[in-house]
């Protein structure tokens, strides 16, 4: 297979990435579940961006660097927040449908969430990422440059020797495209440009909003090739996921906050005021680390999310699938507490990237969760997520458009194929669900809310033995899209416990007991990558203040 572009992954970073640069060239996109198997279309709240008259764009800055703990990159989050209303307004124009306001001076319904001081986010009730999914999808199905292929698990990128002129980094090396299998079968996808789009790692952890997909592929795979990774210690985690034995990750949006819910305990009695001035609408690192504080204390379960006290109607109509989903679980929303507890939700470090969304191997692109741009800092701002992947998806458009008079021209080099080698079939599959669990369990219970030193190096040695089990099982054995994922896992997991015991302080995200402090002196961005000749073991090459 040979494509002008690879993109990985079709959520609304790769979707509207592979939509601009279909204008350029032939698009591959190719995803491992079906086309709607995304953490967009999981998403409720919706996306962040200045509409109304009296909303500005300092007031949006200053809550996305408030939120990210002086670790965002001031001309990244300036650069994002300016062009927020542009961006939605093409989202708009490409079809989705956003609840609309004619009383309002922006024409649109804005919801307000955790940390923003003002109601910004453009949403579609609670449906959000659904909507813009739906909208996206029909533009790539019906377009004749763009192939959409479903059921196809990238296992690495192509890497090759040589440079691309103007894309420094690589040392020596870069990516033509990757390893793509397809119903047991590894065929190699050769293109001029790869974009990771592949959303983040929420199942590292035993509890998560995030779709099954979530398992770091990108992350992981970027890292094996030398890429620069950074910050992955900020694991956000979203303080209302739904507490019900039958359900596994269905999120309570923010946004039920932002309409007046509030958070109260076992015994009714409201919580947040304890932890911060802003109470219920604190920012999620704040409000997360209270209720796990709550249920340490308390022994409880869950807490409880309390909105009974607004009209039965309007609840109705404005969550209309949370609304259908608690009730399907026997709690009625405008009458009954919604129980809640704290869950992984979104990877803030991520494979580093520029202004332009390139990675520092040359060829390879990273966009939406997958990458680190610097907007995020120690903790994200709610509903920044997708207003980040349009935003860098177009910047990286742009990119394309500026060098392709002399890339179009370019030959892919070929390739080594895929070698199978000795590998046999596996036939105790026990030897990986095993390890899922192990996985999964060890990082919430050790690598979670709030982390300890003595924790982090036992979870660092546990996860070590975990993972060279698993990389002879990928060896030994023909792998399958479960091993693929599980490795991945393993080796982001390793990412997040080295990354976590590097950071001796407590900031945004991060909360080490050991040093329960911010050191006001470090306000550091930290990146790593893998150490020359090792697996997983980390290298850091740089750390910036912004
Ligand atoms: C939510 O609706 O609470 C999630 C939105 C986000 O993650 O930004």
């Amino acid at each position: 297979m040979e494509s002008d572009f690879l993109v990985i992954g079709s959520g609304i970073a790769g979707l509207s990435f592979a939509l601009k640069c279909a204008e350029l060239g032939s698009v591959v996109v190719v995803t491992k579940k079906k086309d709607v198997d995304t953490a967009t279309n999981l998403a409720q709240g919706g996306i962040a961006a200045v509409l109304e008259r009296d909303d500005s764009m300092q007031s949006h800055v200053e809550d996305t660097v408030v939120a990210g703990a002086g670790l965002c990159d001031a001309e990244v989050v300036r650069l994002v927040v300016e062009s927020g209303p542009k961006r939605v307004r093409e989202l708009v124009a490409l079809g989705v449908d956003f609840v609309r306001d004619q009383e309002s001076s922006s024409g649109y319904s804005l919801g307000r969430e955790g940390g923003h001081s003002h109601r910004r986010v453009a949403h579609a009730y609670d449906l959000t990422g659904r909507e813009i999914e739906r909208a996206l999808l029909e533009k790539v199905r019906n377009h004749s440059q763009i192939r959409l292929l479903e059921e196809h698990i990238v296992i690495d990128l192509l890497m090759v020797e040589g440079e691309l002129e103007g894309w420094h980094g690589g040392e020596g090396k870069r990516c033509v495209g990757a390893y793509v299998m397809e119903g047991g079968v590894v065929e190699t996808y050769r293109a001029k440009i790869t974009a990771l789009c592949s959303g983040g790692a929420g199942k590292v952890y035993l509890y998560t909003t995030n779709p099954d997909i979530a398992t770091g592929d990108g992350l992981a795979m970027a890292f094996r090739a030398g890429a620069e990774m950074a910050n992955m210690e900020f694991v956000q985690f979203h303080p209302t996921c739904l507490y019900h034995p039958q359900e596994k990750n269905f999120l309570i949006s923010e946004a039920v906050r932002g309409e007046g819910a509030i958070l109260v305990g076992a015994d009714n009695v409201p919580f947040m005021e304890k932890y911060d001035p802003r109470k219920d609408l604190a920012t999620r690192d704040t409000v997360a680390r209270a209720i796990d504080k709550e249920l340490k204390e308390t022994g409880e379960d869950c807490v409880y999310l309390d909105i009974t006290h607004r009209d039965p109607e309007y609840l109705k109509k404005r969550f209309p699938t949370i609304y259908q989903r608690c009730l399907s679980r026997g709690i009625d929303i405008t009458s009954q507490r919604i129980p809640v507890v704290p869950a992984a939700h979104y990877m803030c470090g991520g494979v580093k990237t520029d202004q332009q969304g390139r990675t520092t191997i040359p060829g390879l692109m990273a966009l939406g969760e997958t990458a680190w741009t610097g907007l995020h800092g120690g903790n994200r701002l709610a509903s920044n997520s997708l207003l980040e992947a349009v935003v860098f998806a177009d910047c990286a458009a742009r990119y394309c458009r500026s060098v392709w008079p002399q890339l179009q021209e370019k030959k892919v080099p070929d390739v080594d194929e895929w070698q199978r080698g000795e590998a046999r079939k596996m036939s105790e599959e026990i030897l990986i669900n095993h390890n899922w669990d192990a996985i999964r369990r060890l990082m919430w219970n050790y690598v979670g809310i709030v982390r300890s030193l003595k924790r982090l190096a036992l979870a660092k040695e546990r996860m070590a033995a975990i993972y060279d089990e698993i990389d002879q099982h990928y060896r030994d054995y023909i792998i399958t899209p479960n091993m693929v994922e599980l490795r991945n896992i393993s080796l982001i997991s390793l990412l997040i416990i080295q990354s976590a015991m590097e950071r001796k302080e407590s900031r945004g995200l991060h909360y080490l007991i050991d040093f329960p402090e911010k050191n006001a002196d470090c306000r550091q961005t930290r990146f790593c990558k893998k150490k020359n000749g090792r697996k997983w073991e980390i290298e850091m090459i740089e750390e910036i203040n912004r």
